[in-house]
């Protein structure tokens, strides 16, 4: 028995829950991944075929890893052990890529704070040049001390500061009271960028349903940011659900998180896309997007400084609810099966996770440090930090969402999946046997299509 079962925390409220997750899921992925991509593979193709992967897979995989959670109480390995010790792997595997994961993400995390002050304070410097701005940022011009020391260490020691607090009064507390806010800055963003004069083609582009601009890539691409953005594939979903209790309904919770993450995708896109084409700014890729970009948008719209100002505020409540909820993942590993003392494991985790992620940002441009990938173009030598992101999007997250439903289709059992999804029967689940279905074969095979052509066709789609 762990040392400290005793002591597990739990949610105070449903709300609190639903906020929590949705906090976890509610992420960068949403804002600085998410419209990006939909603009990259077809507007509204993309989002027809990402609302597909969200409904038929993600919330499969998102049920699976409630009932994990819930029904042993445990954290991702814990939970597997308990249920079929051979495979307590699968929960380390996700233990391991959400460590990864949060290394760039509090580095970009700590961007969004850089962002906020530059905004209050040399807003016109930003405007100047927007794209040295960020490269500076990055390193361009000599060490990057602030992006990659200074503002993520700050966003860390926020993160680490919540956690140490524990489930209630930390994770729970904060995102109460920070979602809510992120929903209406949101849409008062949105209704501000729909709203430009000349924003309309972007908003035609976002609903342009041309079934000829779907591709193969676009489901590899739509897939893996259903992945990210749900939070799935990493044992963070099984560990939120650990501190639920028998009377709250999973399916329901699956349904509302799943809605309330896609909603914000969906808001950021309209958001974005909008802006861009009414400024007639080129919209680039990647990391830049959110930052060098918009900064362009922002300017040449009256009022920018403060949208600008609020968006960032907008993608920092973002950041720091899902942060908190990988670095809760790794703790409650270390602290149930290690029997670490739990202040302690916050503090260890962040110093060794800091490390690494400052790596992530000086490849952007200060060092050239690399990655390596094999595809069937031959050996690629990514940067560093476009590797992070690849081999956990690409590799690690399908992997853990794979094994997830492979366990529990085939090892635990849909029908035990079943009965703790219903609290034993308590709440009605019309659609089991279709989820009995998607969580046994289609989802594992479809999954394992997008894992086998991502490794094959190497890093050349995002
Ligand atoms: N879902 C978060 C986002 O969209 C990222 C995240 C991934 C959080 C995995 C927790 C676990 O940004």
């Amino acid at each position: 028995m762990s040392a400290s079962l005793e002591n597990r925390g739990q949610f105070g409220s449903k709300l609190g829950f639903i906020l929590s997750a949705a906090g976890s899921a509610v992420g960068l992925g949403n804002i600085w991944k998410f419209p990006g991509k939909a603009y990259n593979n077809g507007g509204g193709s993309f989002l027809v075929i990402y609302i597909l992967m969200v409904a038929l897979i993600g919330t499969t995989v998102m049920l699976a890893e409630f009932t994990l959670g819930r029904k042993t109480q445990k954290n991702a390995v814990g939970a597997l052990r308990e249920l079929n010790a051979k495979y307590s792997w699968v929960g380390g595997l996700g233990i391991l890529t959400g460590f990864i994961i949060l290394c760039y993400y509090c580095q970009v995390g700590g961007w969004t704070i850089k962002y906020i002050i530059a905004y209050l304070t040399e807003s016109s410097t930003v405007y100047a040049d927007p794209t040295g701005y960020f490269l500076n940022m990055l390193g361009v011009n000599g060490f990057p001390l602030q992006g990659a020391i200074i503002y993520p260490l700050i966003f860390l020691c926020l993160t680490s500061f919540i956690i140490s607090r524990g489930v209630a009064e930390g994770i729970e507390k904060l995102s109460k009271f920070l979602m809510p806010l992120l929903f209406i800055l949101l849409l008062g963003l949105m209704i501000r960028a729909c709203t430009l004069p000349g924003a309309g083609e972007g908003v035609a582009y976002m609903f342009h349903f041309d079934p000829s601009t779907i591709t193969r890539d676009s489901f590899l691409v739509a897939l893996g940011q259903a992945f990210f953005s749900l939070s799935l594939g990493m044992g963070v979903m099984i560990t939120y659900a650990s501190y639920l209790s028998k009377d709250d309904n999973l399916i329901t919770n699956t349904g509302v998180v799943c809605v309330l993450d896609t909603c914000v995708a969906l808001f950021a896109g309209f958001m974005i896309i909008p802006a861009v084409f009414a400024t007639g700014i080129d919209p680039g890729m990647g990391g830049g997007f959110a930052f060098a970009t918009l900064a362009g948008v922002f300017k040449s719209i009256p009022g920018g400084t403060i949208f600008g100002l609020l968006f960032y505020a907008l993608l920092f409540f973002a950041a720091i609810t899902s942060s908190i909820s990988i670095l809760e993942g790794t703790v409650a590993f270390l602290v149930e099966e290690k029997g670490m003392e739990r202040k302690k494991t916050v503090v260890l985790v962040s110093i060794v996770l800091f490390v690494i992620g400052i790596f992530y940002t000086l490849s952007q441009a200060y060092l050239p440090i690399k990655g390596i990938w094999w595809s069937v173009n031959g050996i690629e030598f990514p940067i560093f930090g476009d590797f992070m992101e690849y081999l956990t999007d690409r590799l690690l997250l399908p992997f853990g969402a794979f094994f997830t439903t492979v366990f529990v289709g085939w090892i635990w059992g849909t029908d035990n999946a079943i009965k703790e999804a219903t609290s034993d029967g308590k709440y009605k689940f019309g659609l089991a046997p279709l989820w009995a279905f998607l969580v046994k074969f289609a989802a594992p095979a479809g999954i394992l299509c997008i894992i086998v052509a991502g490794l094959l066709l190497g890093m050349s789609i995002s």
